[in-house]
């Protein structure tokens, strides 16, 4: 089995990048008292419609967007403008009853752009049958690696058809990380020996709901079943806090703020809030799965970080199984709380929007 970097060499190597990389910005950094911007968007002044018609319908204030899924269409919303890193983050609310075959998906791409080298880093919610737990998949690509899927697979520690939780990715130059609920989980830090694997070029934001029977329902099993039509899934708090794609000084500002902000930055605390919540929810992880790539294990695994033994040689926990819908309330919201504040950002990010860097 080809051994990952061990956790310190990873983050060693995340510092080296940052180290160099903020060296080089010095001059523009000493210019900036830079700040992010948390505060949600409205859907009119950063998104437009993708493609749905009548299915896609923003709220009268601007605040949410209602996507719907019938049998003649899905549909969709996209950012206006392109960006190149940032934090982003939509709570969503899904349909419940049976949604087999449903996928609702956050994502960051450029495949409108680069059709063959594109990017991309995902979010997608994977409906099941009634009575059993929606499933959360995670993955990115890179300059077209979609040869190279990353994919993990999770059980939420809440039922996601009652109230809209938080899904939200940090994409900096050196790691994307991904958040539920202001809790990390999942961090790939970038190495090295990625290559062009790791999302690399700006990427706009979208939001869809689509017909995904031919695989996001235990490997197709279960189809999407128009009788239980309109599916509807509402996004609200669309935080979109990009740095802008073009416009070097502008750029390097931001990207100052972003890596210092408390999204990019994996404290101690943050770390072991990831690994709790990825010891009770992960279900699957192409970082475990040795038959998947013919041994290969991708450059920035860490096979120690989830601990050694609880995965199949395919990828998927022993410890963690799909059940019938309980989600395990009380058990799994303590494991996850710790680190999380009342309006479920991390207790390391300031209360009020603005992520500082100073
Ligand atoms: C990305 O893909 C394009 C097209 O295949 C290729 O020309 C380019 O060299 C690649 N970039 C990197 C950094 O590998
Ligand atoms: C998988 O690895 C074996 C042993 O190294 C090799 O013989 C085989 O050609 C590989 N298969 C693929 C599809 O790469």
């Amino acid at each position: 089995m080809a051994m990952a970097p061990p956790a310190s060499a990873a983050l060693a190597v995340q510092m080296m990048l940052i180290i160099s990389w903020a060296a080089a910005a010095v001059p523009v950094l000493a210019a900036a008292a830079a700040s992010l911007d948390t505060t949600p968007v409205t859907f009119r002044a950063r998104y437009m419609p993708l493609f749905g018609g009548d299915n896609l319908a923003p709220s009268p204030d601007g605040r949410s967007v209602r996507l719907k899924l019938d049998a003649q269409t899905g549909s969709g919303f996209v950012s206006k403008s392109a960006y190149h890193h940032g934090f982003f983050s939509a709570s969503i609310k899904l349909p419940d009853d049976y949604t087999a075959g449903v996928v609702v998906a956050f994502y960051l791409s450029n495949a409108d752009v680069f059709p063959r080298n594109h990017d991309e880093v995902d979010f997608e919610l994977l409906g099941n049958r009634r009575g059993h737990e929606w499933r959360v998949q995670t993955n990115l690509y890179g300059n077209g690696s979609t040869s190279r899927g990353r994919e993990e697979r999770y059980l939420l520690p809440f039922d996601p058809t009652l109230r809209p939780h938080a899904y939200a990715v940090a994409w900096t130059p050196t790691a994307v990380i991904s958040y539920v609920d202001g809790a990390p989980i999942r961090e790939v830090v970038r190495v090295p020996a990625m290559g062009a694997d790791f999302p690399a070029k700006p990427m706009s934001v979208y939001a869809t709901i689509w017909d995904g029977s031919a695989w996001a329902t235990d490997g197709g099993r279960y189809k999407v079943d128009y009788a239980f039509a309109p599916f509807a899934a509402d996004f609200s708090s669309l935080v979109l806090t990009g740095c802008p794609a073009a416009g070097v000084d502008a750029d390097a500002r931001c990207e100052v703020a972003l890596m210092t902000a408390g999204c990019a930055v994996m404290t101690p605390a943050k770390r072991a809030a990831m690994r709790r919540f990825r010891r009770r929810f992960l279900l699957y992880s192409v970082c475990h799965d040795s038959y998947r790539y013919n041994g290969t294990i991708f450059p920035e695994c860490d096979a120690d970080a989830d601990g050694r033994g609880g995965f199949h040689r395919w990828g998927e926990s022993k410890l963690v199984s799909p059940t019938r819908r309980g989600y395990r309330q009380q058990r799994a919201d303590k494991a996850v709380a710790v680190n999380v504040a009342a309006d479920g950002r991390p207790s390391t990010w300031p209360v009020g929007g603005a992520l500082r860097a100073d």
